[in-house]
């Protein structure tokens, strides 16, 4: 009688432990750093000096907004704490890791040094970085303007592109962000990011958006619409083409394969620059190259950079040929700290860390890893429409009908807060918000991408 009640004990035992085991939410991997302790405010005392104080426009992830007051590497830790896994990046801009000592010794070392002159002066760090980023660009891409954003940098490629050709009409695509100021607005084409101001001479082509795209795949009928704006939309004569290689805020769209050339093609045809906006996809992000343009093999005549660039430091870069540089010399084109010492001590800091720590073969060996692991998700869970991107630019679009794709805007929010609950970070995106955009710092590992993945499927399950 007993020993039938101590082993139906030890039967219960053991359910209760496989059960345990069942739902024990997945393990983040190890990681060997305390952070400080922190004394500041708190999140509901920010939050509170935030809506008094701070634009109203500033929105937030989560129903409870994070504090975050710490980040190591692929680490971000909030005011108690307590860590996450980063796979967002501040936006896919920090690249090297959070607060990497060889990015932070160099600014702290020249911030002891000389923090600001301008460029009226000489000063090394603008002219050894200028050299080091023209090393990285084919062709005769050699001429760098730096600048504090990537609008800034998108307003200027575009600026240059009108001085040079004399023309005025720019072509963007449709879902496409290029920054918030009056000419990048108007090359912005996603309704959400654009006000009611003047945004002239841009015309948006048919987004060659594989996935969602009018023409599926078909980079052909996609360029046709770019030759079809250049007839009937404009002179004939244009100023210039501007691109993502994949679109990041859209919701990581990859441009269908074989599309960039056709449309670089029909757009020098026409007198026209082609303008490569690379805020989002350079500094090896990609994985299989340095830059996202070259993924489509094609070579820009301006390239435009930020984000990671600086892994968080305020900058941004427009790298173009001797020849369209010129176009600057006719009035004086000055900006207070583009190219200050700070910055650009910062970011030779972050080239040479991508070089030395081989990120952009982990870029690419880990994403397609995690890509593929995604994949597999992607059978388990209807949800899951479409995984697609290339390095650490990748994306899963979740729909609540496959056929249909429509969009599944409150499960994603949903997910994202158990994902949070569970310790990873991820970002969202596209024109309907529901593309998980997963952009980690790229020295993100393999156990990394595991315990993101388990953590994915098992927010997916509870919804
Ligand atoms: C592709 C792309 N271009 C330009 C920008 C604008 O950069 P910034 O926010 O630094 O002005 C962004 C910002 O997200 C971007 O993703």
């Amino acid at each position: 009688m007993q020993g039938g009640r101590i082993a139906r004990r030890g039967l219960s035992r053991l359910a209760a432990a496989v059960e345990t085991a069942a739902v024990a939410p997945p393990r983040m991997p190890d990681f060997n750093h305390v952070p400080l302790p922190y004394d500041g405010p708190s999140a509901a005392e920010i939050a509170r000096k935030r809506a008094e104080f701070l634009s109203p426009s500033l929105f937030h992830f989560y129903s409870k907004p994070l504090n975050i007051v710490e980040g190591k590497m692929q680490y971000l830790f909030d005011e108690r704490g307590r860590r996450y896994l980063d796979a967002f990046a501040g936006i896919a801009t920090v690249c090297c890791g959070h607060c990497h000592p060889d990015v932070v010794g160099a600014i702290a070392a020249q911030a002891g040094r000389l923090q600001h002159s301008t460029v009226l002066y000489l000063n090394h760090a603008i002219a050894d970085f200028a050299e080091a980023l023209a090393s990285k660009m084919p062709g005769d891409l050699k001429v760098v303007f730096f600048t504090n954003s990537g609008t800034e940098a998108n307003e200027l490629a575009i600026m240059m592109a009108r001085l040079y050709t004399g023309s005025h009409d720019i072509i963007s695509l449709r879902n496409s962000y290029h920054g918030n100021a009056a000419g990048t607005m108007g090359a912005t084409a996603q309704k959400n990011w654009k006000f009611s101001v003047v945004q002239s001479g841009v015309h948006h082509a048919v987004n060659p958006d594989p996935y969602r795209g009018a023409f599926g795949s078909d980079a052909e009928k996609y360029a046709r619409d770019v030759q079809e704006i250049i007839e009937f939309g404009t002179t004939g004569q244009v100023a210039g083409f501007i691109s993502e290689a994949i679109q990041g805020v859209g919701g990581i769209v990859e441009l269908s394969p074989g599309y960039l050339p056709l449309a670089y093609e029909a757009v020098r045809s026409a007198g026209g620059l082609c303008i490569a906006d690379e805020v989002q996809a350079g500094f090896a992000r990609v994985g299989s190259h340095f830059w996202g343009f070259e993924t489509h093999g094609v070579v820009p005549d301006i390239v435009t950079m930020a984000k990671g660039i600086g892994n968080g430091i305020p900058l941004g870069a427009v790298v173009t040929t001797p020849e369209i540089a010129q176009v600057l010399t006719r009035r004086c084109y000055f900006n207070t700290f583009g190219g200050n010492p700070l910055c650009t001590a910062g970011g030779l800091a972050v080239l040479r860390v991508l070089e030395k720590e081989g990120l952009q073969a982990n870029a690419h060996a880990v994403g397609s890893y995690l890509k593929d692991r995604l994949r597999a998700l992607q059978d388990k869970h209807e949800i899951i429409g479409d995984v697609r991107g290339t390095g650490f630019m990748l994306g899963v679009e979740l729909v609540t009908d496959r056929q249909l794709k429509t969009p599944a805007k409150d499960e994603i929010c949903r997910a994202m807060e158990h994902m949070k609950e569970m310790g990873v970070l991820v970002g969202k995106g596209g024109f309907y918000g529901n593309v998980f955009r997963i952009t980690p710092p790229l020295c993100f590992t393999k156990e990394d991408a595991d315990f993101f993945v388990a953590v994915m499927d098992s927010a997916l399950s509870k919804l």
